[in-house]
């Protein structure tokens, strides 16, 4: 077995994502909205959780498969016990990159840990400058000074460039998008703009909240001029762009104004070892069913490669208010 595989699009299969974890410290309205997430919510038990030694057997088919890099996301990542270890073992496979989505309040403690077993980048969300503001939005009373001090002890443990991703909700957060973009001018980190997406059943998603990015580069340029800049690598998620007087870059994620699917290469694997093709899935694809009935890693492969080769998903680029309504997957469930 090995090499290669397409899916029904044509699109190779380049990057794991993998959810660690459905809790979060945070309860941000855009993804677990308290009232949906209160105390009473049904979080996964843990023997229901893959352990790391099935996810190592996992990732390694999927390296096999063509996987170059691995995001380790949740809920919050960081809150799952021992994930250093589990980075140490992604981390060993071979030209294997792992790179971790967090919203940061963790960081001070673990960043050094987390550089030693061997994570290459983090990326941070922060969606306010304003501390109000910032706080009504993770409504878990979160100050910004928290982040701020995870995103520098992730900087100063080496595991910069760090990315920040600002979530902006048009009516919520759009008034800070000068102040983070000044904020984050000159300190060598990339800060992010994510348009408000429909993921997941309980966000109240509506197409008026949704700030297309073309506005907020205009925004932005309005005060500093940019310049784009050519993608990274092909199929990159984020559109970058570079401040003329060389304060540094900041990126837009679009994918709702201008979806990517065409270019989608990620494939993710659920806390409880679901696959799923496409953030926006209704259905996902049991694996640690098989893992745990003794499956040899034939077959495994076998399945991996069957749920890829019958992908089709383009979820972006055929939404509507019809489609925003169905019952997705949750993105704490399913990581980012
Ligand atoms: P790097 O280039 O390695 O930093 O990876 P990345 O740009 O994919 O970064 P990241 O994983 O942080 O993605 C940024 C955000 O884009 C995610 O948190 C999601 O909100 C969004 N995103 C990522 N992948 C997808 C996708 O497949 N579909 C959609 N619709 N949104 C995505
Ligand atoms: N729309 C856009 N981005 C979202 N994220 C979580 N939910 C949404 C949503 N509904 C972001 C998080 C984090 C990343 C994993 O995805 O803020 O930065
Ligand atoms: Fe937690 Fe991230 Fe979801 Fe916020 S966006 S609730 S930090 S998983
Ligand atoms: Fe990929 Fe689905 Fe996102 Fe399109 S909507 S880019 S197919 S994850």
């Amino acid at each position: 077995a090995g090499g290669a595989v397409l899916d029904q699009r044509g699109r190779g299969m380049r990057d794991l994502r993998i959810s660690v974890t459905d809790r979060c410290n945070f309860r941000c309205i855009y993804c677990m909205p308290r009232e949906v997430f209160d105390d009473d919510y049904p979080f996964l038990p843990r023997r229901e959780l893959l352990s790391f030694e099935e996810i190592l057997r996992v990732a390694r088919l999927f390296a096999a498969r063509g996987v170059r890099k691995i995001r380790i996301t949740g809920g919050e990542p960081l809150l799952r016990k021992h994930v250093e270890n589990l980075i140490e073992m992604l981390a060993g496979l071979d030209g294997m990159e792992v790179t971790l989505t967090t919203n940061g309040v963790l960081l001070p403690r673990m960043a050094r840990s987390l550089k030693d077993a061997g994570l290459h980048r983090v990326t941070v969300s922060l969606d306010a400058l304003d501390d109000a503001l910032f706080r009504r939005m993770n409504d878990a009373d979160y100050p910004v000074e928290k982040v701020l001090e995870g995103i520098a002890a992730a900087k100063d443990a080496g595991l910069g460039p760090v990315k920040v991703n600002m979530v902006v909700k048009r009516g919520t957060n759009d008034g800070d998008i000068e102040a983070m973009a000044a904020h984050f001018r000159h300190s060598g980190h990339i800060l992010r703009f994510i348009e408000f997406m429909d993921v997941g059943a309980s966000n109240g998603w509506k197409m008026d909240e949704v700030l297309p990015s073309r506005e907020v580069v205009a925004r932005i340029a309005r005060l500093h001029p940019l310049e784009p800049v050519s993608p990274n690598y092909s199929g990159e998620v984020a559109e970058r762009w570079r401040y003329e007087d060389g304060a540094g870059e900041i990126g837009v994620i679009s994918s709702v104004t201008q979806a990517f699917c065409s270019s989608c290469t990620r494939i993710r694997l659920s806390t409880e070892g679901r696959l799923y093709t496409c953030l926006f899935a209704q259905h996902g694809h049991d694996l640690r069913g098989l893992l745990r009935s003794g499956a040899g890693d034939a077959q495994l492969d076998a399945a991996i490669t069957r749920v890829w080769q019958g992908r089709e998903d383009r979820y972006s680029e055929v939404r509507t208010a019809e489609t925003a309504a169905l019952r997705k997957i949750e993105m704490s469930y399913i990581g980012g």
